[in-house]
């Protein structure tokens, strides 16, 4: 199995691109079912789970083409079926968002229910809630979701939780109905924001993307528009933890600080000296980090896949700091890693309680999800000797040859297959 080896101890230095985001880029491609004709993608970035999507779309029938230079041609005319079985769906939970524009768009779907992955149980009933809403007949049976509707119709739809997941397959589901929606107490991430956009372009009629309350009014067609993918505020906050840890100071270009506003904020109680020049992010490391208490929440709260980031440079801080996780139960598997590097974290009830250290020691460790390598990443960096990181099956989910991204920017880092 493929490892990264990191000698720590070499800060980060110069300036990196913003990528086209994972939890954008996904919706959208799915979104493209909805549409006639041609969508073209720009900004699209080179990570598995993009290829996992891809070959769910083709398996219905879909043509994808990568174009090279992160442009992808996706074209829905000549969809062959509506069902996304299970040994592709449980390899990634977004997998669940062709569901919307399927039985939007083909009046029925046949998806497998997405399993559970270590983040925890991935439920997907507000979104089965939301397609009955719209007047569809949906059933479970064997592990799969069957929904059918002659035409959804428009209606009003309360989340009684914040749902990025079901807010997107709403939204998608909803632009094709007949009439008005709007969903309430909808989530407000920013790849929300952006599958919106794109919806737009090929002509749909969404309003308040971005707030919690959306309105959609239903079209007959989407003709298949182009698009350029927003940046990943997440891939963006990783870069600026593993910068804080490293002792060393990065601008990543072209990365809008509206998105992350409250990382910003906390990265700069942590001491760090954080610039932004339009959509230009600097961080400059300083020390100590000070320690923190930091909540977990939907946008624009501070983001649950920056958790396990920030509680690796946590694990330097100059006293006390916890991280209390409201999301996802299962995300503290990493912690147990860091504590392989030297890291002093208590982990009790939802929440991290991290006793800062002085220094890490390099050792071999496992990363469990996407943003638990980032940490891990992250912590080798600081760590004296060499890290041994494995689980990058994880970490390429998410991270765009983050080798070769952190070597440019001074780290001592490989690849060993
Ligand atoms: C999206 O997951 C992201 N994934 C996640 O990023 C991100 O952590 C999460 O939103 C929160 O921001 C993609 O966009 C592909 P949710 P999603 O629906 O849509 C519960 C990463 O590392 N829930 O907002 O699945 C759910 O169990 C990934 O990039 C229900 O109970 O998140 C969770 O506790 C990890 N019923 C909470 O709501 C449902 O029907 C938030 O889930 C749906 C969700």
């Amino acid at each position: 199995m493929p490892r990264l080896i990191i000698e720590g101890g070499h800060p980060l230095r110069g300036e990196t691109e913003a990528l086209g985001a994972k939890n954008a880029v996904l919706p959208i491609m799915a979104a493209a079912i909805l549409c006639s004709g041609d969508v073209l993608l720009e900004r699209v970035p080179d990570i598995s789970d993009v290829r996992v999507m891809a070959g769910i779309l083709t398996e219905l029938g879909v043509e994808v083409e990568f174009l090279g230079g992160g442009r992808l041609r996706l074209n829905a005319d000549r969809l062959a079926n509506t069902r996304a079985p299970y040994e592709l769906v449980r390899r990634m939970n977004a997998s669940f968002d062709v569901a919307g524009p399927l039985l939007a768009r083909f009046g029925e779907c046949e998806v497998a229910l997405p399993g559970g992955c270590n983040l925890g149980q991935r439920r997907v009933n507000l979104h089965l809630d939301a397609f009955r809403a719209l007047g569809a007949e949906v059933h479970r049976e064997h592990g799969m979701v069957k929904a059918q509707a002659t035409r959804l119709r428009g209606t009003s739809i309360y989340f009684p939780k914040v749902s990025v997941g079901a807010t997107k397959n709403a939204t998608m589901a909803a632009s094709l109905a007949e009439g008005e929606t709007v969903l309430e107490n909808a989530a407000c991430e920013p790849e929300i924001v952006d599958l919106a956009r794109f919806l737009q372009a090929c002509g749909a009629r969404v309003e308040g993307a971005g707030t919690p309350r959306i309105r959609v009014e239903g079209v007959r067609e989407l003709r298949g528009a182009s698009h350029a993918v927003t940046s990943d505020r997440i891939v963006t906050g990783t870069i600026l933890c593993m910068t804080a840890l490293s002792g060393g100071e990065v601008t990543v270009r072209n990365s809008p600080p509206e998105h992350l506003e409250a990382v910003l904020g906390e990265l700069r109680k942590a001491g760090q000296e954080v610039r932004v020049q339009g959509n230009d992010v600097t961080l400059s490391a300083r020390r100590p980090v000070r320690s923190l208490e930091v909540t977990t929440a939907p946008f624009p709260g501070f983001p649950t896949d920056l958790h396990p980031p920030l509680v690796a440079l946590l694990v330097l801080g100059d006293g006390v700091s916890m991280l209390h996780e409201t999301i996802f139960d299962g995300r503290f598997m990493y912690v147990g890693e860091l504590v392989r590097l030297g890291a002093n974290i208590r982990v009790s009830d939802h929440t991290a309680v991290i006793n800062g250290v002085r220094f890490l020691a390099g050792a071999p460790v496992e990363a469990s999800d996407i943003r638990a390598g980032g940490a891990l990443i992250a912590a080798a960096l600081a760590a004296e000797g060499e890290t041994s990181i494995g689980g990058l099956e994880f970490i390429d989910r998410g991270y765009e040859n983050v080798h070769t991204r952190l070597a440019s920017l001074g780290a001592r880092i490989r690849r060993v297959e």
